[in-house]
């Protein structure tokens, strides 16, 4: 890491102090560099916690050199009545706070936490160093690696912190257990903690991305600690590398219960623990979202821009996003297995490792410039989510407060570029401007002949006559270049999503035989998700179900004959090494209780 990246990111941790502090932020995150000199001694520990005490030097010239037993911020400033109280306490819940001998001197990074009497909570154990102390410190982000490129040593520190997460009983807010039910479970909760932690992954609004990003912020640092290892940082599964089309293997071998990371089936497909089965480019490919330069609307794939809708226009539940809908969605159904089910998937230890990958392809979109953005829309600023810390404190987080990985969260990606946040800022405060209205309503222009289609691993079709004015009104978009038209899969209805997806034809020439590469592929269809849990948050209205939709106005304007249109739902799951679609397996997975073509007002 360069001194430049060193400099910035220190800049943007203290800028957290003053902009982010509100006084009801139960917890804040980035770890503030703390430089001390022994003897300090760490308690044996209580519970989890251990304590270290220690005496605050003064500031200005004295806090340059903290004279023993005592700490100093890194850059010689108060920050509050910390520096005047005297003694204090350095509260660990990780284990990996040392005892510091008298002559020599530790950096940590800390954190005042009001939850437990102020102490000054661990958050980062940098290590030994020595006078004199820099006032620019080198206080490095965690870095998010590609599994692929882990050491024995680090995946072992990986299992390990799974393993113990996963040793705790479901009560503990810190056991696997209770993180996977965040996400979804169909576990009746036993107290009030439970009820309102459980069931609350956030699918199908444009909460999607940033509610992920601070479940595995949180996930990380309790892992970390479980883990006691103070450079443990989750890593990614990159996907989109053909090289990577596997399962990783550590999560597949050994395949036995020493492996903390390997699930047997059917829980996973046994295709893929045998490493048999392989994602594909047309599961993994982001291209549409990639190219999408609004966070809510404009999507090149939904219609609904990278991130997703701002709230939902009538009769449609769910309006998600372009990286939600694929890849996200598309390879968790292929992926079968617990993984192919928001109520069971981050039971599945792969889960963290393809959401790191998720929350990567957000920092490439934003970093990618040409005005991509975050929303700057006020609920998804302000909305608190609560999750719990590992020293189990109920801890929450808004979208404001996680936009920005290395300022805010104290983490990077191993091939991040190095970018410049006040660049970055301007862009924000620029695309803005340029932001058309989110609420955008749809007008129906055909509805399909078939209803209450049932769903299952063959083939489903659907026709839709086009009898005027829809096709006139459809024929005049060549001259209108600001409509669009959407292909919209309505009403959708499944207990169980299977471990497969659909990919979705328009007008095909043979509708019975169709190729990966047959024309008018419109994109891929999920059930991920649209799953009718009545603890989820997400629960359709009564009257109809979730939907789903795809902008296929290239496809219509390109269309030579307009009669009647025929949609083709093709399974498509797993592939062998020779990329041949591998056997699928399900019947009556879902429901879809029409197709229609709908057009934007
Ligand atoms: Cu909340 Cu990938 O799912």
């Amino acid at each position: 890491m360069s001194i430049r990246h060193c400099l910035l990111s220190y800049s943007a941790i203290l800028g957290l102090g003053g902009s982010f502090a509100h006084a009801d932020t139960a917890q804040l995150v980035p770890a503030y560099p703390l430089y001390c000199q022994g003897p300090l001694t760490t308690s044996a520990p209580s519970g989890r916690e251990t304590t270290t005490h220690f005496v605050w030097a003064s500031t200005g010239a004295g806090a340059a050199a903290p004279k023993a037993g005592q700490c100093a911020w890194a850059d010689r400033a108060s920050r509050g009545s910390e520096i005047i109280n005297g003694g204090n306490v350095i509260c660990d819940f990780s284990s990996s706070m040392k005892s510091v001998a008298a002559n020599t001197y530790v950096e940590v990074g800390v954190m005042r936490d009001p939850q437990v009497n102020d102490c000054m909570h661990l958050f980062r154990y940098v290590g030994a160093t020595h006078p004199p102390f820099s006032a620019v410190p080198a206080l490095e982000p965690f870095t998010r690696r590609s599994v692929a490129n882990l050491s024995a040593a680090e995946i072992a520190s990986l299992r390990k912190g799974v393993q113990v997460m996963m040793s705790r009983p479901v009560t503990d807010p810190t056991s696997y257990a209770f993180q996977a039910n965040i996400h979804g479970t169909s576990a009746n909760p036993t107290d009030p903690a439970e009820s309102a932690s459980w069931n609350n992954c956030e699918h199908g609004s444009f909460f999607f991305t940033a509610w992920h990003r601070m479940y595995l912020y949180y996930f990380d640092r309790i892992l970390r600690a479980a883990a006691g290892d103070p450079d443990l940082a989750l890593p990614y599964w990159n996907w989109q590398d053909p090289a990577q089309y596997a399962l990783p293997t550590p999560f597949r071998s050994p395949a036995n219960a020493s492996n903390s990371l390997y699930i047997a089936a059917p829980n996973r497909p046994a295709a893929l623990d045998a490493g048999a089965a392989l994602l594909d480019a047309s599961v993994t490919n982001s291209s549409a979202a990639d190219a999408d330069t609004g966070f809510e609307t404009g999507g090149t794939l939904t219609g609904f821009g990278f991130g997703g809708g701002t709230s939902a226009p009538a009769q449609f539940n769910t309006p998600y996003g372009d990286l939600e809908t694929q890849p996200h969605n598309i390879v968790h159904s292929t992926l079968g297995g617990l993984m192919s089910d928001p109520i069971t998937a981050a039971q599945d230890p792969i889960f963290w490792l393809h959401h790191a990958q998720v929350d990567r392809l957000w920092n490439r979109w934003i970093q990618e410039g040409g005005g991509r953005a975050d929303s700057t829309d006020a609920a998804w600023l302000n909305t608190k989510f609560t999750f719990y810390d590992e020293a189990q404190h109920p801890v929450y987080l808004t979208g404001q407060e996680i936009v920005d990985t290395v300022g805010q969260l104290n983490y990077r990606f191993d091939d991040d570029p190095a970018f410049h946040k006040e660049e970055r800022e301007k862009e924000v405060h620029g695309a803005a401007a340029e932001r058309t209205a989110a609420n955008q309503e749809f007008k129906t222009l055909a509805t399909s002949t078939q209803t209450l289609t049932e769903l299952g691993a063959k083939p489903a079709r659907f026709d839709v006559p086009l009898a005027a004015p829809a096709r006139d009104e459809m024929r005049s978009f060549a001259a209108a270049p600001a409509k669009r038209v959407f292909l919209r899969i309505d009403d959708v209805h499944t207990d169980k999503p299977p471990g497969f997806y659909y990919a979705v034809y328009l007008n095909p020439p043979d509708p019975n035989k169709i190729e990966a590469n047959s024309p008018g592929f419109v994109g891929n269809f999920s059930l991920f998700s649209m799953r009718t849990h009545p603890a989820h948050g997400e629960t359709p209205a009564a009257t109809h179900g979730f939907s789903a939709q795809f902008d296929v106005t290239r496809l219509v304007r390109s269309s030579p004959s307009l009669e009647n249109a025929t949609v083709v739902l093709v399974p498509r799951g797993l592939v062998n090494s020779d990329g041949q679609q591998l056997p699928l397996e399900g019947q009556n997975v879902g429901v879809i209780g029409a197709v229609r073509f709908v057009t934007t007002q």
